[in-house]
């Protein structure tokens, strides 16, 4: 990691811990999605990353118009924000879900929303919104390739499962969708690659089914950022990476990848323990998720060399390593999981290439 790409004046003028956006790096990284995926059509992004209409702006002004979402409140303000196709990529079962789906439908009539759906439960439900909303629901069948986490299982079940979409009143059959979550944190370029060719030959064998039908398959999702650049030159299936925006350490891993981790935490250092080597930082886990194993939470980045041993709520213990950190230092911590870090800070610091904040992005689809 190049250290002086992130520079903050002041930062005693923001209270710690404390999200920093650099939105140049945002921009770069913009640019790099739509150079992977040839033109900004072939995308369509996760909005589940950032969750904030600023940054969402930032892509619709450079023709990206299409967006995933995995909660209603993300597609709100996706549909506020001009989008022209907004696809619900999580089974929508609560009779609460579905009202706010439908009211979206009638509320942005130039807006396309669709859904996924994975068993007959989903299509009864969807087929009941389309009803309320007076307009089809065009639907994408969710395929398991291998996560275990939601969606049909390739093969015959999958093969029916497309069909009973068709056969459902209301709901359009539109493609497959696919989240290779297997593919995630797999080091090796070959490998993943490998992965994703046996992935699109299992969708291969649905087209086909659907084709002998007469069934249409008008499109197709697939891919997160572990996985997306090996679809990006298929010609029927759009890549839905959603990690990018933002990137963070453990992407970074994928060094085949030009993106720059663009969100940050500055913390404080609040204590220390010479006896043990150790510094204590305010980057806890209400401020940075632990979602991920320990050694991968977060990264000082002035301060490679040293170690998170221990992180609990409001504290984290970094072992120095050599590292010179003492009482009052600033430090910046480079997330491990960018998706979860935005859902813990009401809103985003913006902080300029040459270090000054200059504002906030809003994190305004925070809450479901
Ligand atoms: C359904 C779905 N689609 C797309 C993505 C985007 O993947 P990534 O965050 O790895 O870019 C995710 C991530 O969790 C997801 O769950």
């Amino acid at each position: 990691m190049i250290q002086d790409k992130y520079k903050l004046l002041n930062p005693d003028s923001l209270d710690t811990p404390a999200m920093i956006t650099y939105p140049h790096l945002v921009e770069q990284n913009i640019d790099e999605i739509i150079r992977l995926c040839g033109n900004p059509e072939n995308i369509v992004p996760h909005s589940k990353t950032h969750k904030s209409s600023d940054i969402l702006n930032m892509q619709l002004i450079r023709g990206i118009k299409s967006y995933k979402c995995a909660t209603l409140k993300e597609a709100e303000i996706v549909a506020e924000c001009g989008a022209n196709q907004i696809i619900i990529a999580y089974p929508m079962v609560h009779p609460r879900k579905l009202d706010r789906f439908t009211s979206l439908i009638k509320s942005f009539p130039e807006t396309e929303f669709r859904a996924i759906a994975s068993t007959q439960t989903h299509l009864n439900l969807l087929s009941e919104a389309s009803k309320n909303a007076h307009k089809d629901i065009g639907t994408y069948m969710d395929l398991d390739t291998g996560m275990r986490r939601t969606g049909v299982q390739p093969g015959s079940s999958a093969v029916q499962f497309y069909q009973a979409i068709d056969k459902t009143l209301g709901v359009e059959p539109m493609g497959i969708h696919v989240f290779d979550g297997e593919t995630l944190y797999i080091p090796d370029f070959e490998q993943r690659s490998q992965i994703v060719q046996k992935n699109i030959e299992k969708m291969e064998e649905i087209w086909k089914s659907a084709s002998d039908s007469g069934i249409q398959v008008e499109d197709n999702l697939a891919g997160g950022s572990w996985s997306f650049q090996h679809y990006a030159d298929h010609p029927y299936i759009r890549p839905t990476p959603g990690t990018w925006i933002y990137w963070d350490t453990r992407n970074a891993e994928m060094e085949e990848l030009g993106f720059q981790i663009a969100s940050l935490v500055l913390g404080q250092v609040v204590d220390d323990d010479t006896e043990m080597d150790t510094a204590t930082v305010d980057i806890g886990s209400k401020s940075c998720s632990s979602d991920q194993p320990l050694e991968h939470r977060f990264k000082l980045i002035h301060h490679q060399e040293t170690e998170l041993v221990l992180q609990n709520e409001e504290h984290a213990v970094v072992k120095l390593n050599g590292a010179s950190l003492n009482v009052g230092d600033f430090v910046l911590a480079a997330p491990g999981h960018a998706c979860t870090l935005t859902v813990k800070f009401p809103y985003t610091n913006v902080v300029s290439e040459e270090g000054s904040v200059t504002g906030i992005y809003q994190h305004d689809a925070r809450d479901r």
